[in-house]
């Protein structure tokens, strides 16, 4: 068993280093000649034209990812785009026509509610085209067309690399779409294709940080709550944070928009509810500075994600990351709180990579 973690203590933390690789294979052999080409999305010129809303439906760390690819939907292809949880979609009063696009994400490919969900959009004429990361599973077999995100294997039950192969392929996806639409010249998609592949280099200096966050660990395992505040692309990288430490080092963590703090969650604040915020360069950079000071103005105890120390003096604790385009920050930013959650989860003793009443995928409902 050591061998097959290739020496890390746990497969989480083996798949949280492998995310660079993972990124790189899912974008490998998706460009040619500086165009995105997925074929086998297998979509006709007329049906990429027809399209006239997005749905992405998905459970978990999947609709999380999910979240993120509505901001790229809508910022390069113009569709209107929903994100909807699969157990919530699939019992609704779908609104679906032929211009539908239904956009299921799963790892496993075996998610009954993503499922489900897919197969009732399908039966009412949407069509689907998925993102998976197991070949042949049940989603992508039931679906029009796939993107697989080739992340390999991924056995802890904590989901890291899927994550952020998810990311990379909504990110090919939209390119794609807007490329085909012709809302993307070449020279746009051609400088986002080099942008994207400078990525995994980006994550791989983060992993080298990991002894620091084994050290936070240290200093941070006994609190019992952790607020995640993110904003825009960051957004669902604060609930992603949150979800994992919730998952594996089972201390409560809630993650919020962070411009929404005001009308709640700083109730909470005070020094014993350490607030971890994603604070890299974005448009509303300054909204979010102003959030963290009124943190600490509360005697919050600020841990920031940051492309630099001095921009958030004061902060209890800062993570430097990579200064990379905004879009692609969520890439970046989540490694981070992977570390934070794995470090907590390994320094409490807990089973990492089976976490008590989880499953790696839920296939009943
Ligand atoms: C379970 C797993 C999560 C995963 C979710 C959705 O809850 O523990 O890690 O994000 O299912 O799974 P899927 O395979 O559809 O992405």
């Amino acid at each position: 068993a050591a061998a097959e973690k290739d020496g890390y203590k746990h497969f989480m933390l083996k798949e949280i280093h492998e995310q660079p690789r993972a990124v790189r294979d899912t974008l490998r052999g998706k460009f040619f000649a500086g165009k995105v080409v997925l074929s086998d999305l297998r979509l006709q010129p007329n049906e990429i034209s027809d399209i006239k809303r997005i749905i992405l439906v998905a459970c978990g760390t999947s609709w999380h990812a999910a979240m993120v690819g509505k901001y790229y939907l809508e910022k390069y292809t113009r569709i209107p785009t929903e994100v909807d949880i699969a157990s919530e979609y699939r019992y609704r009063q779908k609104i679906i026509d032929s211009g539908t696009l239904v956009i299921p994400v799963s790892q496993s490919g075996e998610t009954a509610d993503t499922l489900a969900a897919l197969k009732e959009a399908k039966t009412m004429g949407a069509k689907v085209l998925c993102i998976c990361n197991v070949m042949d599973s049940s989603i992508p077999r039931e679906s029009h067309g796939v993107l697989y995100t080739n992340a390999g294997p991924e056995i802890g039950v904590a989901s890291t690399k899927a994550f952020t192969t998810q990311l990379a392929a909504l990110y090919l996806m939209t390119l794609y779409l807007a490329q085909e639409r012709n809302q993307l010249t070449p020279e746009q998609v051609a400088d986002k294709i080099v942008d994207l592949e400078a990525i995994p280099a980006a994550m791989e200096s983060v992993l080298q940080d990991g002894e620091r966050y084994a050290r936070f660990a240290e200093r941070y395992h006994n609190y019992t709550d952790f607020l995640f505040l993110g904003r825009s692309y960051n957004l669902p990288i604060a609930l992603e944070g949150a979800l994992k430490l919730k998952e594996i080092s089972y201390i409560h963590a809630e993650g919020y928009a962070s411009g929404e703090m005001k009308h709640g969650p700083i109730a909470l604040i005070d020094e014993n509810m350490p607030v971890v915020v994603i604070a890299t360069p974005s448009e509303v950079h300054e909204k979010v500075l102003s959030n963290m000071e009124e943190v600490m103005a509360r005697k919050g105890r600020v841990i920031a994600i940051s492309t630099n120390s001095t921009a958030v003096e004061a902060v209890a604790d800062t993570f430097i990351v990579p200064e990379v385009p905004e879009e692609f920050s969520p890439m970046v930013n989540v490694i981070p709180t992977q570390f934070i959650a794995y470090y907590i989860s390994d320094f409490k003793g807990c089973d990492v990579d089976q976490p008590r009443n989880l499953a790696k995928s839920v296939t009943v409902e």
